[in-house]
C-alpha cells in the first residue's frame, strides 16, 4: 500500500492545480467588522519586492487583544515588537522583517499594518481536522463542519495550537471543544501545512495551519452526534457540494479540495468504484463551477 508522503514539497507538486493558486485574496478583500478598511492592494502590488510608494496601510491592533495581553502573559505577544522574545517559526520558511523589526506576511501586502486581532506577531498556528463520512442514508460525502460564531460561515472545526501542544492533541481537543466528539487523531493523514488566506491576517500577523484528514466508517460516524461546543454556533455533517465547499471560511474550501485529491491518489482499501467516481465528479465540478473557492 502506498503511504502518504510526509514531504510537503512533494505533496504540493502532486496537488498543483489552478484552483489552488489563489491564496491571499481574502486577506486583501475581507476583514472582521472591527478592522479599519484595508488600503487597496492590487494584484500586481501584492509582493513586497514590488515598489508601492503610495502604500499607507492603517495600523490596527484590536483593543481587546491589548486588554487581555497582560492576563495571557507569556502566551500572547506584547504590543512592543522589541519585547517579543520567541523565535518566529513559520511553515512558509524564513520570516522577513520590515525596517521597524515587524515580521512581514509571507504572501505580501494585505492593506493593514499591525497585529489586528491576532495574539502573536508573525505566524499564528492552528490545526484543522477534516473528518469525512459517507451519509448512511444517501451515500453522499459529508464533512463534520461547524458554524463559526465570528463570521457565521461554515468551517472545519479547527483551532489554535496551544504552547507546548502537539498537532494531534490540538486536533483532538478542538474537535471535542467545537463538535463535542472525542476522536483519536494520531492516525489522521497529513494534507497541508502552511499559510491560510484568513480575513483576519495583516501585514505583520497571519494564520498558518496543519490540516489532517480522517475518514470514518459509516457505522462509526453514524453513532456520532455532533453538538456545538463553546466556540461554535452549530455543528453538523455538511454535504460536500461545489456550493458548500466554495462558501467555507478562509482557505477551508481549498483544504477540502486538497483532501479530495490526496484521497484519490492514495490506495484506500475501503474505496469502492462508486465512491471513487463520486469524488472525481466533485473535483471536476469544483473545477468547472463559476464561483471561485
Ligand atoms: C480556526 C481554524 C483556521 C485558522 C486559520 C482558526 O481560528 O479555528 O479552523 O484554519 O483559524 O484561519
Amino acid at each position: 500500500m502506498r503511504r502518504p508522503n510526509p514531504d510537503f514539497s512533494e505533496n504540493e507538486k502532486i496537488l498543483q492545480d489552478p484552483l489552488e493558486q489563489k491564496l491571499h485574496t481574502k486577506a486583501r478583500a475581507e476583514r472582521p467588522k472591527e478592522y479599519p478598511e484595508r488600503f487597496p492592494v492590487p494584484d500586481d502590488k501584492v509582493s513586497w519586492e514590488t515598489d508601492y510608494p503610495e502604500y499607507q496601510p492603517p495600523y490596527y491592533v484590536d483593543p481587546k487583544i491589548l486588554d487581555k495581553t497582560k492576563a495571557k502573559q507569556g502566551r500572547w505577544d506584547p504590543e512592543d515588537i522589541n519585547r517579543v522574545s520567541h523565535p518566529y517559526t513559520s511553515y512558509e520558511g524564513q520570516v522577513r522583517f520590515d525596517s521597524n523589526g515587524r515580521p512581514l506576511n509571507p504572501r505580501g501586502r494585505t492593506g493593514i499594518a499591525g497585529r489586528g486581532n491576532r495574539w502573536l506577531w508573525g505566524p499564528n498556528h492552528a490545526a484543522d481536522p477534516i473528518i469525512t463520512r459517507f451519509d448512511p442514508h444517501t451515500g453522499v460525502l459529508e464533512m463534520l463542519a461547524i458554524e463559526r460564531t465570528d463570521s457565521g460561515e461554515w468551517a472545519i472545526p479547527g483551532g489554535h495550537v496551544e504552547p507546548g501542544e502537539g498537532v494531534s492533541e490540538t486536533l483532538k481537543r478542538e474537535f471535542k471543544e467545537e463538535a463535542g466528539i472525542e476522536l483519536d487523531m494520531e492516525d489522521a493523514i497529513e494534507i497541508y501545512k502552511g499559510y491560510v488566506d484568513d480575513p483576519r491576517n495583516t501585514d505583520n500577523a497571519w494564520m498558518e495551519t496543519d490540516v489532517r484528514h480522517k475518514h470514518l466508517p459509516t457505522e462509526l460516524a453514524s453513532a456520532m452526534e455532533p453538538t456545538a461546543g463553546s466556540d461554535a454556533a452549530s455543528a453538523q455533517w455538511l454535504e460536500l457540494t461545489p456550493d458548500t465547499i466554495h462558501r467555507l471560511f478562509a482557505s477551508h474550501g481549498e483544504f477540502v479540495l486538497k483532501t479530495l485529491k490526496h484521497w484519490l491518489q492514495r490506495d484506500d482499501p475501503n474505496f469502492d468504484p462508486d465512491k471513487r467516481t463520486q469524488l472525481e465528479h466533485l473535483i471536476e465540478s469544483l473545477r468547472t463551477s463559476k464561483t471561485k473557492i
